[in-house]
This record gives structure tokens, sequence and C-alpha cells, in this order.
């Protein structure tokens, strides 16, 4: 059964020992962060890395307020939020999807009437309201009323940092939910942070297209660095875009605005697909958007075609802090909320933290999908510490020369896995999640001049070592076995298997024997 919204999912966290009430008072200047920061790294008895929830009741300035932290901050909460025992669960059903044949008779008809029925549940309804709508300021509202924290000593100043930010493809009407941070810039602004490859950007960047002004003013879209675009003095394009916020969905909702989807699909649907129920929406009062009914506390407003401002610096998930840089403004025009928000928000730097697992779920789910386009892959691992862009492993089932190679190049074009700085290819026997395997056949396999490939390309924007923001090199090295057809005529030697008899000559002795060497 879905979580209805955060409520309930709290309750759930709470019911499984999996959330912890913390009546100290603590501060969300710097104090929060730090206290989340050793829970997320910390280690229970069987070695399960990432503490529990935290439900701060105590926020230093903000009396009655809670503030909700951690909440996917291991393996087990987020395969509880998804609700499913694994994650691979989730990668079957998106298989099975897949796998539709079409159907040969009216026997095999009716047996897709079950998985028809379920596409159903997927798409959001409108419904007239919901609990996001229990308070509605129009006026005399404040960003500073909600518990936003300031995260790490260097930071800007307060960001929102799990927002779920609602935007609408002004050619499609299709809406996009993705999670970009937002710095408070005071009571009414924020920064508005989707880097520039990123869905919302370039919502944004249509409505600049769109706009007549724009249009003969020969707008260089390019140029500027963040989403934004370079105006020539006195060429400034009139015009808006509506924007909307959540904080503080139902777990699959705020899940759904990080998954790297193709810009067409709108992440409501995925949602519902995760969760098997449909999403609620409501509209805004102020703008053409709907919002998730039963958010905490909504956002309204928009962006000026013609503002940007410079956003960060903020301590970021790859252990360093982003550069400041030019992102749109955020205008809030209206803020909806339910009776006493409960504010949710997470940290990143040195992982590992809650997106960890985060991106962990993405990895796993995302499998099956970049299979469709690289049908030779066998499985991948994005290690924890490469931070998601820095370092992907995956092996193949290598059945031509250079398949390495062309697994490369797909992964390079495939959605955000362009970002991928370092890629790693083994062949299929190697376990691409055994580091200590991984490292031990790659660094045998190569020869480094041979097997490395560079080449140029769009990099993270949280890169600080490019050459250029977002612009750089990436390297692949191909640990495949080398083949003849390939240039390699040497012998390959084999692996070092000690042969099956002998192993279990000393398996029948090894209970004896690890008594008398005294082997833990
Ligand atoms: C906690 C967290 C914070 C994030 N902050 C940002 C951000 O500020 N800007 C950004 O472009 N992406 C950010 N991301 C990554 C995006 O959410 C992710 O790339 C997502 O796929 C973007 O959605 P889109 O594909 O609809 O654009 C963040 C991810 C997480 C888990």
């Amino acid at each position: 059964m879905a979580y209805d919204d955060l409520r309930e999912w709290i309750k759930a966290l709470e019911r499984a020992g999996e959330l912890k009430r913390i009546r100290t008072e603590a501060d969300p200047i710097l104090e929060i962060t730090e206290i989340a920061d050793r829970v997320s790294k910390s280690r229970d008895r069987q070695g399960n890395v990432g503490g529990k929830a935290l439900l701060f009741e105590n926020v230093k300035g903000y009396p009655g307020s809670k503030l909700l932290i951690n909440q996917f901050g291991s393996a087990r909460r987020m395969r509880m939020a998804l609700e499913v025992d694994s994650l691979d669960e989730v990668a079957e059903r998106i298989r099975g999807f897949m796998d539709v044949k079409s159907p040969q008779g009216f026997l095999d008809k009716v047996k897709m009437l079950p998985m028809l029925a379920e596409m159903g549940k997927f798409f959001p309804k409108v419904v007239p309201t919901g609990p996001c709508k229990e308070v509605i300021k129009r006026d005399n509202f404040s960003l500073l009323d909600f518990p936003i924290l300031q995260c790490w000593p260097k930071d800007a100043g307060r960001f929102i940092t799990l927002p779920c930010v609602i935007t609408r493809d002004p050619r499609t009407g299709k809406r996009n939910v993705g999670m970009y941070r937002l710095q408070v810039y005071d009571e009414r602004t924020t920064g508005m942070h989707w880097q520039r490859q990123k869905v919302a950007a370039e919502h944004y960047r249509d409505r600049l297209r769109e706009t007549q002004q724009a249009a003969s003013l020969r707008v260089d879209l390019m140029a500027r660095s963040s989403g934004g675009a370079m105006l020539a003095d006195g060429e400034r394009p009139s015009g808006r875009m509506d924007v909307a916020v959540a904080i503080g969905t139902e777990p699959a909702l705020t899940f759904s605005a990080i998954v790297p989807a193709p810009p067409d699909v709108e992440e409501y649907i995925i949602a519902g697909f995760l969760r098997q129920k449909p999403v609620e929406l409501v509209k805004c009062e102020t703008i053409d958007l709907e919002v998730p009914a039963d958010a905490e506390i909504v956002l309204e407003g928009y962006v000026n075609l013609d503002e940007l401002r410079t956003e960060g610096p903020f301590g970021d998930h790859t252990g360093f802090y982003s550069l400041e840089d030019e992102y749109p403004v955020f205008h809030v025009t209206c803020v909806t909320h339910r009776k006493d928000p409960i504010y949710a928000t997470t940290v990143v730097g040195k992982p590992p933290q809650e997106d960890a697992w985060m991106g962990k779920a993405v990895e796993r789910i995302f499998l099956p999908l970049m299979k469709l386009t690289i049908p030779e892959l066998v499985d991948v691992n994005l290690p924890i510490e490469g931070v998601f862009h820095n370092l992907m492993i995956v092996s193949i089932r290598k059945s031509y020369p250079g398949q390495a190679r062309k697994v490369m190049n797909a992964i390079w074009s495939l959605g955000q896995a362009m970002f991928t700085k370092c890629l790693v290819v083994v062949d299929e026997d190697v376990d691409v999640h055994n580091l200590a395997d991984v490292t031990l056949k790659v660094f045998n396999n190569i020869d480094p001049e041979r097997d490395i490939q560079f080449t140029l390309g769009p990099i993270d924007s949280l890169d600080h070592s490019s050459r250029l923001p977002n612009y750089g090199s990436k390297m692949g090295i191909d640990a495949t076995l080398k083949w003849s057809t390939e240039g390699f005529t040497r012998p390959w030697p084999d692996e070092i298997q000690m042969d099956s008899k002998t192993r279990e000559l000393v398996d029948g002795k090894w209970k004896q024997l690890v008594k008398e060497i005294g082997i833990e």
C-alpha cells in the first residue's frame, strides 16, 4: 500500500524503528548538518551504514516546528520508501513492462488486462483540493518562517535542499519534477539551481526561444554557464516562467524528482508507477501548474527570463564546495502549506550521506533501461565515493572486437550518464560490486596507452577540475580481455583457480584445521 503522504511515511519509519525524534535543541545553522552527517556515516551492530531518519522537534529559533532529515539515508529505508524487499523488484517490474509481446489471440489479450489495469494507476489525477491548501498565504509570508538549513560554514547562506521543482514544457505542456536546490536570498526570493543540462533549464530556454523579442534579439543561449542566457546590454527579453516547489511529499515522488528520466516522461507518472497509485494533484493558486495535494509546503512563483544572479558556493555531494555561478532567480508569489508543516530536508557533503542511497536506487532501477540501448550490458556499479558522475564500472558480454569502446560511447550518450568522467569496462565474469576483484582484474588486464580512451564532452556542473565549467574530458578504461582480432597476439594467461578435487579434500579437513591453526 502506497504511503499517502509524508506523515504516513514518518509513521511507517517510526513503526519499523527507523526514525528517532530529537527533542534536544538543535540549530538549523550548521548544527543540524553536523548531527545528520555523523548519523549518516554511523554503522549499526550488523555493519549497516546510515543510522536512523531524524525528526527534529526542537529547532532553535523555530518553536513548534518539525524538521525531517535522513529519511532515505540507508539501504533499508530506501527499500522501504519504494515498498520493496529488494530494489531489483522495481527493475523486474520495469523489465516486465518492456517484455510485452503482441498478443497472439484472445487468451493473450485477456492475460494483458491486469497489466493494463496496473498502468491505469500510473497517471496523476487532479483533485479539487488537498492538505497542502490548509493554509494559503498570498501575502504576509516569509521563507524565513521555515527552519531552512545553512549546511556548511562556507555556504552562501540557507538552502532548501530537498525540493521538488515543478515546471511545464512550453512546447508539449508536459510537467517536469526535478530536484534543484534553492538558495534563500531573502523572504521571497531564492536561487534556482537547475544545471544547464537539466530538464527545467531546457524549459527555461524554450520559453526564451519562444519570446518574440528573444528570437529577434538573437539571444546567445549557449554562452552563459548556467541555465540562463547571454544577453547583450539593453537586449532583455521580458517574460516569466511559472515554477512551483513542493517540499515534504510522499517518498516515491520525492525520489522521482532525482530520477534522470527522459525529458518527455513526467515524474508524476514515474511516482505513480513506483507507488502503484496515482499521485493526486491540485491546481496552484497563482500560477498555471499542478502540485502534489499531499505536500507539506508549496511555494508558487516564477523566474524572470531576463534575470540571473550569483548562486553558491554550496558544500556539495562531491565533498567540495560547488563554485558560485549565475542562475535564474525564483520569486515566490504565494505559499500554501499544511497546518504545522513538517519541513523535509537533506544534507549533502562527503559521502556516504542520504543521497548516496537515492543514487544507488537509481543505479539499480535504470539497469534494465540502460540494457535497452546497450544490450551487452551485464551489470553496473557507481561506487558511492565516485559521487555518481566521477566513476562508473560496467561489465559486458563481449562478442566482437572494439565492443568495450562502443559501450563507453553509448554510455556517454545516454541521458545524465553523459557526465561519467571515468568509465571502466570489464568482462562479465567480473563482479562490478566487488571492488577488490575489479581492482585486481582491471589493473592486471590493461596496457594503459592502448586501453585508455579519452574523449571530450559535457561535464557535470559540480566538477571543479574540468578546463571549463560544464565542458571537459572523460576517460574510458577497456579492461576486457584483449582478442587477437583487436591486435593482441600474445597468449592470455589463465586465472588461478584451485581444482575442485583438492578443494573438496581440504573442505573435508577444514573444521579440524581451523581449530589447529586457530583461524577465527
Ligand atoms: C539532494 C539532491 C540535490 C540535488 N540538487 C541539484 C541541484 O541543485 N541542481 C541540479 O541540477 N541537480 C540537482 N540534483 C540532481 C537532480 O535532481 C537530478 O539530476 C535529476 O535527474 C534532475 O531532474 P531532471 O532530469 O528532471 O532535470 C540533486 C539531487 C539530489 C539527490
